[in-house]
């Protein structure tokens, strides 16, 4: 329920604008109430009565509108609401706000509020695509501005990809997550993610490919649907995300001191690429050839394994332990062997051989495996990996009973 909190909804032009008006009355059937503003572009699509009529408000659409600057000016008017929400998010308004303008009453509300903000962008899949549209969407996530969708699928345009906007009822769960509200509210999940670095003298270090881009949008996902996350992160090329607890780590015994600090967790899951051994005669001086010809001899010993630790504690053990296994070959057959040694409730298995194009790309295909058997999920955007994943694990977590049964809705 979102009863007595107000929105400030944000229409910008687009097709997607219908739906606008679908999820004003969906948000008020919950209690919340909607100020809504129209720009210009969002006028050719939806007009200000209907808007008007559904909201059961004043649709708000110029900037220098006198009468308005008399009721109520733009600074008040964008910082009374408990959440500023923009529905659709066309690819120019995200362009202004990404570049800080000012320019129209929508951009305007953008720049001077200090409420949280939700976009959910709508736009042409090669527009959604473009670097231009992307580097927008990296320097808003940098900003905090949180994001829901778009969707996969066939467009007004003809074409089909990434570009529709998320249904109402997506946008809804959203708004509710970031108003404290959503299915994972009050709930503690421990995430680890990235590479780990074994440094083997001052100047270098052991470590892996990993980016860390599915464990960001893990905790993106999970902080979405309200919980409160501890993200555990090694040296990662992906930016840790806003709205959660980082905890910057360098090495895989660091990494453990980490999540047993931020321990206990309802669920805790370990994305990270651990690496598995250590430099153990690691140089206090940058090491130097000595001229013979003959290379250093580097000694390691194993590194703890954090899933195996947490996974088996008596005391503080998550109600649900969800490991990686990333594989090159008979990835399920590893992967259900990994479910039994670390001793967790899942392990998500995916193929990370180079020709698969998945460390550091930007979709995975994973197999959900538990000890009811293992789940093959299509190719998907990392992001959407990641809601899949966040939505059962919230669902693992209201029943508790059926956490080892992977089964919902995904
Ligand atoms: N993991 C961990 N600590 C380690 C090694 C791995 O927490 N020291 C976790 C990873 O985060 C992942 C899972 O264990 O969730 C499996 O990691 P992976 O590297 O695939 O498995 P390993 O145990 O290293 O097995 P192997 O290298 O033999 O495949």
């Amino acid at each position: 329920m979102l009863t007595g909190k107000r929105i400030l909804l944000i229409i910008s032009g687009g097709i997607a604008a219908y739906k606008a008006l679908d999820l004003i009355r969906r948000l008020r059937e919950r209690g919340a109430g909607v100020t809504p503003v129209l720009t210009r572009a969002g006028e050719a699509f939806v007009t200000p009565l209907s808007v008007a009529a559904i909201a059961g408000e004043k649709c708000y659409r110029a900037l220098f509108d006198l009468t308005d600057e008399a009721e109520m000016g733009h600074i008040e008017l964008s910082r009374a609401a408990d959440l500023v929400v923009v529905a659709p998010a066309s690819a120019d308004l995200i362009a202004r706000m990404a570049a800080g303008q000012a320019d129209d009453l929508a951009s305007t509300l953008l720049l001077a509020t200090d409420k949280k903000v939700l976009v959910a962008p709508s736009m042409n899949v090669r527009m959604w695509l473009h670097p231009a549209t992307q580097r927008n969407i990296a320097v808003l996530r940098g900003d905090d501005v949180r994001f829901v969708g778009p969707d996969e699928g066939d467009m007004a345009c003809g074409e089909y990809g990434p570009g529709r906007m998320a249904e109402p009822l997506e946008i809804v769960a959203a708004i509710e997550a970031m108003t404290g509200e959503g299915p994972l509210k009050g709930r503690h999940v421990l995430i680890t993610s990235g590479p780990t670095q074994e440094p083997i003298d001052p100047v270098r270090y052991i470590a892996n490919r990993s980016s860390g881009a599915q464990g960001a949008a893990l905790a993106r996902a999970l902080r979405d649907l309200g919980a409160r996350v501890t993200f555990v992160t090694g040296p990662a090329r992906e930016p840790s995300p806003g709205g959660v607890d980082v905890v910057p780590v360098v090495t895989a015994r660091d990494m453990l001191a980490a999540v047993q600090a931020a321990l206990p967790a309802d669920a805790a899951i370990f994305a990270a690429a651990v690496a598995d051994w250590h430099v153990t005669n690691v140089s206090g001086s940058k090491m130097k050839k000595d001229g013979s010809g003959r290379p250093p001899a580097l000694e390691f010993a194993e590194n703890p394994d954090i899933l195996a630790h947490v996974a088996g504690l008596k005391k503080d053990r998550p109600a649900l332990v969800v490991g990686f296994a990333a594989e090159t070959d008979d990835v399920e057959a590893h992967a259900a062997a990994k479910l039994v040694r670390k001793g967790c409730d899942w392990i998500v298995a995916n193929d990370v051989s180079p020709a698969t194009g998945i460390m550091g790309g930007g979709e995975n295909a994973v197999t959900l495996i538990s000890a009811a058997g293992a789940e093959n999920w299509p190719r998907l955007p990392k992001d959407e990996v990641a809601r899949r994943l966040a939505a059962r694990v919230a669902a693992a977590l209201r029943k508790p009973a059926d956490a080892g049964a992977p089964g919902g809705d995904a």
